[in-house]
């Protein structure tokens, strides 16, 4: 081989990977993002910095983000920042699920959402909400297993956009409907649902009893509600400092106003008038554990956070954004040590029913 076309081999196999390192490799769910497109969601290129100061200006003052006024504001600027990220390195699922032997953590997702529906006895052609819906992928898997209608409602318009996006091209756009708002003050008639469930959502609400009594307003009277709930167990103690900083890094790389212990969860619940029908913490042994696919996630950060610092030098990806992903990666870890501790939990499963009367 002479040293032109050697040259050239070596260029192509350079360029080629390089290629698939940035547009295809490491981007979540069939391509459904790549590296090339971050952005800061609905938050123009330039301000995304901005954007990313901002929203820890809300921990600077924690009371600010107590109060229900300022929550959707800090909710929907942390998804505008976060949602290519998750979409492009976790997935369409925004939530965690219990690690199954044999089974992909694609499949071990759709399994934790078919479980959710699957509690609610649905019949094809009934209406369901899902309060805090994302980008749809729990929205998906649901409506191709039940056939119910589901309507989706998130604070992030971005998202709406994007799930909607998804609907279409997964062909199940007459099933799905997103719709952009508050859950706390949700724009549907009373009893107008056969079912509801949220996944990983509510616990951005600064308080639960408003979600819960807002999501209790729009169901029909014995129709049924899961949730699974973001909580602090029994193994939490808040005079340890190991514990409290775990907390606090998931609190705060996570736009939560903060943490519930799980005992708090049914008896909220019971106070705006469902009857708590199960519950179920569903990261208990046997489960095995859902952190696992965060630790195995490491390297795969090193690679796109290289990514992202050269896209973002490149002028490709917003200035902000390697801010961003860095922040994520050592949320991810505190999440890992929560679970390890076992003093959280993000699957704390609740049933509950809208009496008949
Ligand atoms: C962790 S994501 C989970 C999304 C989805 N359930 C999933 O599992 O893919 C939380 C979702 O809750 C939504 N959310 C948080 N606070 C909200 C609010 N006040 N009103 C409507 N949606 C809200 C966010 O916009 C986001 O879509």
């Amino acid at each position: 081989m002479d040293s032109v076309t050697l040259l050239c081999t070596i260029s192509l196999i350079v360029g080629g990977g390089l290629y698939y390192f940035i547009c295809g490799y490491g981007s979540a769910e069939r391509k459904g993002k790549s590296a090339m497109d971050l952005s800061g969601g609905s938050i123009s290129r330039e301000k995304v910095e901005d954007n990313y100061n901002q929203y820890w200006s809300f921990f600077k003052k924690p009371k600010e983000i107590e109060k229900k006024e300022d929550v959707p504001a800090f909710v929907d600027t942390f998804y505008n920042l976060v949602t290519d990220i998750y979409e492009w390195g976790w997935g369409q699922s925004f939530h965690f699920s219990p690690s199954i032997p044999g089974k992909s953590d694609k499949e071990a997702t759709r399994i934790h959402e078919e479980v959710a529906v699957d509690l609610l006895n649905v019949k094809p052609g009934d209406k369901i909400l899902d309060a805090g819906c994302g980008v749809g992928g729990p929205m998906r898997a649901i409506a191709a297993h039940s056939k119910a209608n589901v309507v989706g409602i998130t604070i992030n318009e971005y998202q709406v956009d994007r799930a909607k996006a998804h609907n279409k091209k997964a062909g199940l756009d007459s099933l799905c409907d997103v719709v952009c708002g508050n859950f706390l003050e949700m724009p549907f008639e009373d009893n107008s649902f056969d079912g509801a469930y949220s996944i990983e959502a509510t616990c951005h609400a600064p308080k639960l009893e408003e979600v819960y009594a807002e999501i209790y307003r729009v169901m029909k009277p014995g129709s049924l509600y899961v949730s699974y709930e973001w909580v602090t167990t029994n193994k939490y103690n808040g005079e340890n400092s190991e514990h409290r900083d775990i907390i606090i890094g998931i609190e705060r790389g996570n736009a939560l106003p903060g943490l519930r212990h799980y005992d708090q969860i049914p008896e909220i619940a019971k106070k705006v008038g469902f009857e708590v029908v199960q519950i179920k913490d569903l990261a208990i042994p046997p489960a095995k554990p859902w952190w696992d696919r965060l630790k195995m996630g490491r390297i795969a950060y090193w690679r796109n956070h290289v990514l992202v610092t050269v896209l973002t030098w490149l002028g490709i990806a917003p200035k902000g954004v390697v801010d961003v992903h860095e922040m994520l990666f050592v949320t991810a870890d505190f999440l890992s040590r929560g679970g390890d501790t076992g003093i959280f939990s993000p699957m704390y499963m609740i049933l509950c029913r809208k009496p008949i009367k």
